[in-house]
């Protein structure tokens, strides 16, 4: 493979732009993931050439042979992160040294080139630039920034790419669930599971959120926002859902998360909360929890909040589960105060409101 330094973005503004009045329609109330900004970032790769072509400009479709090999095997991954309108004026991203680090890290497990980490920082940050008037300006709205690649060879031999294609496109998002802030419920599925050890549970690509697709299918059947995954292996242990993390609240002000253990995605959200909790005092345990005594711990009131969290969905609260084998209530249902807390805790951050100690923010110059 050719080394080479990252070819800087070269910048070509659309020649047509949005009109500043459509874009502010498009920007009262978005439904996550539909609205897109002007411009996107494209890349190629080739493992002669190395990655070459760089460029932001005008956001247009692809054009694919019906052979390109992402169609077929799926090797697909994709990213996602925020930049924010700040308390103080400018625009930040959030962590997005940390997004990039996964992104590479996906690429290897799926034998797919590692974009330099420089290049995807130079992306995010020139498109979340060039498009800075799509971010929206109410509060607890961002603009979405959905980094990916795919094996774009037109051959239907099964091997790795030798040419891939990295972009990058944007969304204007307000909250990521319908109900707003409010809790969500969930469907336990025990019978669809979503990674296996050994495979693809903890890095990011589409294959993973594909096979998740007929769960969550199962959850809106049966009344409920989204599925909870259990391990694989036992069909005890709870994993995650099936785009966010989970973190479980006790009545002696402890939190726990199930540990990074190959199955479940490394979320950045997952990890600023350790974080933040440990930065109030908390105790925080990286410990693997039953599905069984979640019920009976939520039933004797030692569990006493639940959240999901996400760059998405930022922190939600968790109000119901029901499965097969379960129904049970978390707290009043509604989400409590260490939930609250810790999402303040990260909101104020990412928007500029509260000091930022550990260096998160990256500032849009
Ligand atoms: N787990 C899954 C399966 C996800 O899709 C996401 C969303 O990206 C997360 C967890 C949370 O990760 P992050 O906090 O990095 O967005
Ligand atoms: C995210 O939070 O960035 C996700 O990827 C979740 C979902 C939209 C796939």
């Amino acid at each position: 493979m050719t080394r080479q330094p990252s070819p800087s973005l070269v910048i070509e503004p659309t020649a047509n732009p949005t009109s500043a009045e459509a874009r502010q329609a498009l920007l009262a109330n978005p439904v996550f993931g539909k609205v897109f900004t002007d411009h996107m970032v494209t890349v190629q790769h080739s493992n002669e050439r190395g990655w070459y072509d760089a460029k932001l400009a005008a956001r247009e479709d692809f054009v694919f042979s019906p052979g390109t090999t992402v169609l077929h095997y799926g090797l697909e991954i994709f990213e996602g992160l925020k930049a924010y309108r700040q308390a103080g004026g400018g625009v930040a991203l959030f962590r997005p040294d940390a997004n990039a680090r996964r992104f590479a890290n996906s690429a290897r497990r799926l034998a797919m080139a590692p974009l330099p980490e420089d290049l995807f920082i130079e992306a995010v940050k020139a498109i979340s630039d060039l498009d800075r008037d799509w971010i929206p300006e109410q509060d607890g709205a961002s603009l979405y920034l959905r980094p990916f690649m795919l094996a774009a060879d037109a051959t239907l031999g099964l091997k790795p790419a030798d040419q891939c294609l990295f972009s990058v496109i944007a969304s204007p998002v307000a909250a990521y669930f319908k109900g707003g802030a409010a809790a969500v419920s969930l469907w336990v599925s025990d019978h669809f599971t979503r990674a296996a050890p050994g495979g693809t549970g903890d890095v990011k690509c589409g294959g993973n959120y594909a096979a998740a697709m007929v769960a969550q299918l199962e959850a809106g059947r049966q009344g409920c926002d989204q599925v909870v995954f259990l391990d694989a292996v036992e069909r005890q242990w709870v994993e995650e859902l099936g785009g966010m993390n989970v973190f479980f609240v006790f009545d002696d002000g402890s939190i726990q998360t199930p540990p990074l253990t190959g199955t479940i995605l490394p979320g950045i959200t997952r990890d600023s909360i350790i974080q933040l909790a440990m930065d109030k005092g908390l105790t925080v345990r990286e410990e693997r929890y039953s599905i069984d005594q979640w019920q009976q711990d939520a039933q004797s009131g030692r569990l006493v909040e639940a959240f999901a969290c996400g760059t998405a969905a930022v922190v939600t609260p968790i109000g119901k589960v029901t499965g097969n084998r379960h129904d049970f209530t978390i707290g009043n249902g509604e989400g409590g105060e260490v939930t609250a807390m810790l999402k303040t805790a990260l909101l104020d951050i990412q928007y500029g409101r509260s000091e930022d100690p550990h260096g998160w923010m990256v500032q849009l110059g």
